[in-house]
C-alpha cells in the first residue's frame, strides 16, 4: 500500500439491507513467505467457492483479510501499522477487517483480546472456516476467533486461485517437525503432514494446461515430504515429467538430510532448475549446536563439495547475524564460510526473538541490536561483491531464460530468470518473444542482482 488509507476520500456504504455474499468484496493484503503467497490463494479460493468477490483496493472493500507472517519482529510491526491505517475505515464505514496466517496462530488471543479491530482472526489450519465468520462479522458484527492447529489439514481438495502468469506455486506438505530452537514455524503451522501426490500431480497438470510454465514446489522442510512410498525427489522428477512444463524448482531443504536422490534429479533431470537454496544459517559449530541445526560446519561445507561435484549448480543461503551468545569470532566463522561457499545469493538477517521457540524460552537474546545491524552489513557488503562478481563473470555467454514478463523499470524491456534463478533484464526486440517462452540471451553487463544482455544471434 503505497498510500495510507487514512488519506483517502472517505467511501461510505450505506449497509441497510442484507447484501448478497457476490457484493461482498474482499481484498487480501499477503506479507512473508511464498508458503504465504500460497494459502492466499487458497483463501480465495474458499471465499469464492462462498460466494464473496474480490477487489484489488483496499478502499473499496468490505473486508480487509491481512495473511501474516511471524517470522522475525519486524513482520509483526508490518502489521500492526497496515491495522492501524484500516482502523479509521472500520469505524467510518463498518469495514471488516480479518488477521490471518502465522502472526494470528502465534499471537492467537493475545491479540484478539488486544486489538479490538481485528473482526476475525483465523490461524493457517482453520481456513476452511474463515467465511462463515466473515458472514457472522459482516452480517451480526461478532468477532470471531479459529486457531486450532490439525495434524491432518493439506487443503487437499481445494485448488487455489492463482493470480496468473508463467510461475505457480504448489505447497506439497505443510508444518514443520525440525524445531530450530530460534524459528516460529513449528508452533504457527504446526505439524509436518505430506499431500498425496496424485493430487499435487493433477494440480501441476492442470497448471501446464492453464499455461503455466515453472512450477515451485514449496515445503518448510521439503525433504522430509513423505507420502506411502514417495518422497521429494521421486514427487519432484514426476512433476518435472508433466507435459507442458518447463522448469520445476523447490524451496526449502534442510541440510541436515539432503538425501542423494535429490542431488541426482537437480543434476540430472533436464527440466530440474541447476539452484539449490540450502540455508545455512551460521557457519560456527556451538551456534548451529545452539540454533538446533543438527548438523556442522564440516557436514554443511561437505554437502556443499558433494553439490560442487555434480557440476554447475547454483546455491543461494539463508544466514541469522547475532544469534544468542554469538561472539565476533563465532560471527568469523560465518563469514569464512561464506567466502568458502561463495554463494549465488544469500538472505542475511538479524536475529529476532519469538515467543514460545526453544530459543526464546532458554537463551537470552543478549547480542545488542547495533552489533546484529553490524554483522547483517558487512555480510551483505560481501554477499553484493561476490553476486556481482559472479554475475560479471557470465559476460559474453549465452544463458537459458524463461520470460516472465515486463521488466519492473520499462515496459519497453522484458524479464526473466535463469535456470539458477538470476534476474535478466532485456530490451524487447524480436515481436514474437511472449511470456512463458525459453529464450536464450547473452549477457552484457551484470550488477548484484540482474543480469542484462540481448537475445542470442542464432
Ligand atoms: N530471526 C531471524 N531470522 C529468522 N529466520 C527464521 N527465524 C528467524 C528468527 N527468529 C530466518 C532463517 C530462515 C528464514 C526463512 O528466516 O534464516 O531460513
Ligand atoms: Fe512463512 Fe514462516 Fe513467515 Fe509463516 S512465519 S509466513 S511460514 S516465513
Amino acid at each position: 500500500m503505497s498510500q495510507s488509507l487514512t488519506d483517502l476520500p472517505l467511501v461510505t456504504v450505506q449497509k441497510t439491507e442484507k447484501k448478497s455474499q457476490e457484493s461482498y468484496r474482499v481484498y487480501i493484503e499477503t506479507f512473508g513467505c511464498q508458503m504465504n503467497e500460497y494459502d492466499t490463494e487458497l483463501v480465495r479460493s474458499l471465499l469464492k467457492s462462498r460466494g464473496f468477490g474480490f477487489t484489488d483496493h483496499g478502499e473499496q472493500a468490505d473486508v480487509v483479510l491481512l495473511n501474516t507472517c511471524a517470522i522475525r519482529e519486524n513482520a509483526h510491526n508490518r502489521v500492526y501499522a497496515h491495522l492501524a491505517d484500516y482502523k479509521a475505515l472500520r469505524s467510518q464505514r463498518g469495514l471488516v477487517i480479518g488477521v490471518l496466517g502465522c502472526m494470528a496462530q502465534n499471537l492467537k488471543k493475545d491479540l484478539f483480546d488486544s486489538q479490538s479491530m481485528i473482526d476475525v482472526l483465523v490461524g493457517p489450519d482453520a481456513y476452511r472456516r474463515l467465511p462463515d465468520l466473515l458472514l457472522q462479522a459482516i452480517e451480526a458484527r461478532t468477532r470471531g476467533l479459529a486457531v486450532d492447529l490439525s495434524e491432518y489439514e493439506t487443503y487437499e481438495e481445494i485448488l487455489p486461485v492463482r493470480g496468473g502468469g508463467v510461475n505457480a506455486w504448489i505447497a506439497v506438505m505443510r508444518g514443520c517437525d525440525n524445531f530450530c530452537t530460534f524459528c516460529v514455524v513449528p508452533y504457527t503451522r504446526g505439524r509436518e503432514r505430506s499431500r498425496n501426490p496424485q493430487g499435487i500431480l493433477i494440480e501441476a497438470q492442470q497448471l501446464a494446461e492453464q499455461g503455466y510454465k515453472q512450477i515451485t514446489l514449496l515445503g518448510q522442510n521439503v525433504n522430509s515430504y513423505r507420502y506411502q512410498d514417495w518422497d521429494f525427489a521421486k514427487l519432484l522428477l514426476s512433476v518435472a515429467e508433466v507435459p507442458g512444463i518447463e522448469r520445476v524448482r523447490f524451496t526449502s531443504p534442510h541440510p541436515k538430510d539432503f538425501p542423494p536422490a535429490l542431488l541426482d534429479a537437480v543434476a540430472e533431470h533436464p527440466k530440474v532448475c541447476n539452484h539449490i537454496h540450502l540455508p545455512a544459517q551460521s557457519g560456527n559449530d556451538r551456534i548451529l549446536q545452539l540454533m538446533g541445526r543438527c548438523y556442522s560446519r564440516k557436514e554443511y561445507l561437505e554437502l556443499v563439495e558433494a553439490i560442487r561435484r555434480r557440476g554447475d549448480i547454483a546455491l543461494s543461503t539463508d544466514i541469522i547475524c547475532g544469534f544468542c551468545s554469538e561472539t565476533e569470532e563465532e560471527y568469523q566463522d560465518t563469514i569464512r564460510l561464506m567466502q568458502e561457499v561463495e554463494f549465488q545469493s544469500a538472505f542475511i538477517f538479524k536475529y529476532s526473538e519469538r515467543k514460545n521457540t526453544i530459543a526464546g524460552r532458554k537463551h537470552p537474546d543478549d547480542v545488542p541490536e547495533s552489533i546484529k545491524s553490524e554483522r547483517v552489513g558487512r555480510l551483505i557488503e560481501w554477499q553484493r561483491d561476490v553476486s556481482a562478481r559472479k554475475n560479471q563473470a557470465l559476460i559474453g555467454q549465452s544463458v537459458k531464460v524463461l520470460v516472465e514478463g515486463d521488466a519492473k523499470k520499462s515496459k519497453n524491456q522484458w524479464m526473466g530468470h535463469t535456470e539458477s534463478n538470476t534476474t535478466v533484464v532485456w530490451n524487447k526486440a524480436d515481436r514474437l518473444v511472449k511470456p512463458g517462452d525459453l529464450v536464450s540471451i547473452t549477457v552484457e553487463d551484470g550488477s548484484a542482482s540482474t543480469l542484462y544482455g540481448s537475445p542470442t544471434s542464432s
